[in-house]
């Protein structure tokens, strides 16, 4: 590596020789060089100084630091050996992606796991063999060996792109470099984590050093993982359990516990406590003797995982969106401490909520200090759920209140029970602000919800501010280097001020003439800035699924993006069909309301409420509804998992007016990536939109779903005029009856299976 020598290491004075004032300077711009030096550091990137450097900075760092303790800068790089930001490695994307777990808290989620396999699968009463092991508290690792050698390690990242951890990873004992009787290709996931006997030592040493001590084991291991420096990894004692694998080249065994046993036989540590249970009782009482050992393990873990056992059923029974449906997280109960509530403050979200916070005295829940906890609404701090009920036996929660508090797993504290008995003289209830604290706008509650909003849209700062911060988040335009902090400073700016998302694409070129003000404004190097434009360029080419969710409309999170971008297929496609369909959206809630109307009527007069025409005539009433209207918009309520209010919230966020007009502002900027038809894209229904009806026999309903989307199919629930096949089972009603009127193609259960190339078994 070659590099600016002159900017990383003039001719510097030694240590001992620098005064107070020297010395000061000195650490400021040690700490501006090594903190470009950490963003410069990519692989393919142009590092701007060698490891050699990078090292002899820091030990200088660290001696300025020991001679003038007084003189260390909140921002010193000797406290970021824990937090290298994120960025500092390069990039790898997963083959297999690495997806998460759903979870279960109580037993009957886990007998609910049980059933909905035995159904997705039709196995009627038959009994299904699951494994069930700890779920290690650490971070999970991908690596990946070729030919029997350790090639690549990667983390999880957003589960699709991770960072490359290759050369700290090979620091790492338990992980082994070489491999004899592996397969060619051979990905081996696991989890990293750190002991606690260990992570008290490296503590000891910290504190004994006078740095930081890290929370608890968890994000030792992580900070200890993802370190620039591989020598830094080393000297942390990690450890490693494989229980997972990614791409094969070819299997390992015929069932989960047999693959785990081959890989502890290829020399990875595998977990002793891993059993084979044969059903849902045994699966608990597993549960039961790992959390009676939980105290004694030496290693923290937050749970049980159950996985079915036979690969092939892993196999059909497949993937959600972001889970598989073949294994569940049984989680331990959260952990509860008491603490002073000393004040409730209100947050301003990005679709306006009002979210009360309880500031709490600092305590220490499951070793993590909380000091902030969720309220959750007005009615929550009034003691009473949304529909009424009363919570906490109904005591309200008041500032100065003495309360309990949870964290289960990595969500955010929530406030469990408060003690009345420890309530402070003359302590008021909560009035909860009709207003909005930020731009004073009115804060309305509307029928039904539970949450009361601010009215003042776009020009609430709060609004606009979290709007932005979730435009640039990572399931959304995931900019490198612009997050929650430089947006802030943004939106402040008075010369380059950052208000709507459209304002982040123009930045390069209102600032063209003054690049060093900007940088020194934030305080960055010239390198960072440059950086920033970069990253900003390459997202003007976005997925039309990050585009969609980006935009932060309420009830449309990831998964209701990609599936509106999957049904579209491009942003014109999208606008045309949501501006179509707004009329009739218009008119759907009043023809929802007389739809309950008549159902109630016909139930007090004990007849079948005739909803088909009581529906048709509304809609035929209106005469001004333009044509295609309705058309356009059962189509959006059909998508598949999307529904009418989400379709409501989507026209409404699209409805001409200034948010609207920023939409537009902004799309002008990007270059939205139209959906790829991908793997599937020779499948004969990729891209074909797929009605399922009536009763199947050799596959249930949700088995069919996955397995045309898993072709690249759109399953609908409604026959539309964009319906392009209807696989119509025997008791089949309405829908087919609607596809023979609109002319669409149907065909039975084994005229899908002969399409999609799975013959239908023949006579037994
Ligand atoms: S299996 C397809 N097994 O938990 C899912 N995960 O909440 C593969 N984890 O990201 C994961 N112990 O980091 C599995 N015994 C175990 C685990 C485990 C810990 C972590 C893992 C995963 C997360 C999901």
């Amino acid at each position: 590596m070659t590099g600016d020598q002159s900017k990383a290491t003039p001719d510097l004075p030694a240590v001992e020789v620098l005064d107070q004032a020297a010395a000061a300077a000195e650490l400021a711009r040690l700490a501006q060089v090594l903190a470009e030096a950490n963003q410069a550091y990519h692989g393919e990137d142009a590092p701007e100084i060698s490891d050699a450097e990078y090292d002899a900075l820091k030990r200088r760092n660290q001696e300025i630091e020991a001679r003038f303790p007084a003189l260390k800068r909140p921002d010193s790089p000797s406290e970021q050996v824990g937090a290298a930001p994120s960025g500092a490695f390069g990039k790898l994307r997963h083959r297999v992606p690495m997806l998460s777990l759903s979870n279960a808290f109580a037993d009957e989620d886990v007998r609910d796991f049980d059933s909905q396999v035995r159904s997705f699968l039709n196995l009627g009463s038959a009994p299904v063999a699951y494994t069930a092991e700890p779920k290690i508290d650490g971070l999970s690792l991908s690596l990946r060996y070729e030919n029997g050698r350790l090639v690549q390690a990667a983390t999880r990242g957003d589960g699709e792109t991770g960072e490359n951890v290759t050369a700290n990873a090979r620091t790492i004992a338990d992980i082994p470099q070489e491999l004899t009787g592996a397969p060619e290709v051979l990905e081996v996931r696991g989890e990293v984590y750190m002991s606690h006997a260990d992570f008290a030592a490296l503590n000891a040493r910290a504190e004994a050093a006078g740095d930081k001590p890290f929370a608890n084991p968890r994000n030792a291991a992580a900070g200890s993982l993802r370190q620039l420096d591989p020598a830094i990894t080393r000297s942390r004692p990690l450890r490693f359990f494989a229980y997972a694998w990614g791409e094969l080249s070819e299997p390992l065994a015929d069932t989960q516990s047999a693959a785990i046993a081959r890989l502890k036989v290829l020399g990875f540590q595998t977990n002793e406590l891993t059993a084979l249970c044969d059903g849902p009782e045994e699966m608990l009482a597993h549960y039961r003797r790992i959390e009676a050992q939980r105290a004694t393990l030496g290693y923290d873990i937050d749970g049980v995982v159950y996985k079915v056992d036979d690969l092939a059923l892993q196999r059909r029974l497949g993937f959600r969106s972001t889970t598989p449906r073949w294994a569940i997280a049984h989680k331990f109960p959260a952990e509860l401490a008491w603490t002073r509530l000393e004040k409730i403050e209100i947050q301003v979200g990005r679709t306006g909520a009002l979210s009360p916070v309880a500031r709490l005295a600092p305590v220490t829940v499951g070793g993590v200090v909380v000091s902030n906890a969720t309220l959750h609404n007005e009615d929550y701090i009034a003691g009473r759920s949304s529909s009424g009920e009363q919570i906490r036996g109904g005591k309200d929660i008041r500032e100065g209140d003495w309360v309990q508090v949870y964290r289960a797993g990595d969500v955010i504290p929530k406030v469990a029970d408060v003690d009345l008995s420890k309530r402070p003289e003359g302590a008021q209830p909560y009035v909860f602000p009709t207003e909005c604290p930020i731009c004073h706008s009115p804060a309305i509650r509307e029928p039904g919800d539970a949450i009361r909003r601010c009215t003042g849209g776009l020009i609430c700062p709060a609004q606009a501010i979290e709007k932005l911060k979730h435009f640039v988040s990572r399931g959304a335009f995931d900019i490198e280097g612009l997050g929650a902090r430089q947006i802030e400073a943004f939106y402040n700016d008075p010369d380059l001020p950052v208000k709507e998302p459209a304002d982040i694409f123009t930045l390069q070129a209102r600032d063209a003439a003054n690049l060093t003000k900007l940088a020194k404004r934030m305080g960055w190097g010239e390198t960072s800035v440059k950086n920033l434009w970069q990253a900003i360029e390459e997202k003007r080419k976005i997925p039309l699924s990050r585009l969609i969710f980006g935009l932060g409309v309420r009830h449309l999170g990831e998964v209701a993006s990609a599936d509106l971008a999957r049904h579209f297929g491009d942003w014109q496609g999208l606008l045309a069909a949501v501006d179509a369909a707004r009329p009739a959206a218009r008119r759907y809630a009043r023809i929802e309301a007389a739809l309950a109307e008549e159902r109630q009527k016909a139930a007090a007069e004990g007849r079948r409420a005739r909803l088909k025409e009581t529906e048709d005539q509304l809609w035929a009433a209106d005469p001004q509804l333009p044509p295609g209207a309705r058309a356009a918009w059962d189509d959006l309520i059909g998508i598949d998992g999307f529904g009418a209010v989400a379709a409501l919230s989507l026209v409404t966020a699209f409805q001409p007016g200034p948010e609207r007009d920023a939409i537009d502002r902004l799309v002008a900027e990007l270059d939205p990536q139209p959906v790829e038809r991908c793997a599937a894209a020779d499948s004969p229904v990729a891209g074909k939109t797929v009605v399922f009806t009536g009763s199947l026999e050799k596959m249930t309903r949700a088995e069919a779903k996955a397995r045309a989307e898993s072709l690249g199919a759109k399953v609908a629930g409604s026959v539309s005029a964009r319906t392009d096949l209807v696989v119509a089972g025997p008791g089949a009603g309405s829908k087919a009856k609607q596809a023979r009127t609109l002319g669409i193609e149907m065909i039975d259960e084994d005229g899908w299976l002969a399409l999609i190339g799975q013959a239908p078994a023949g006579p037994a």
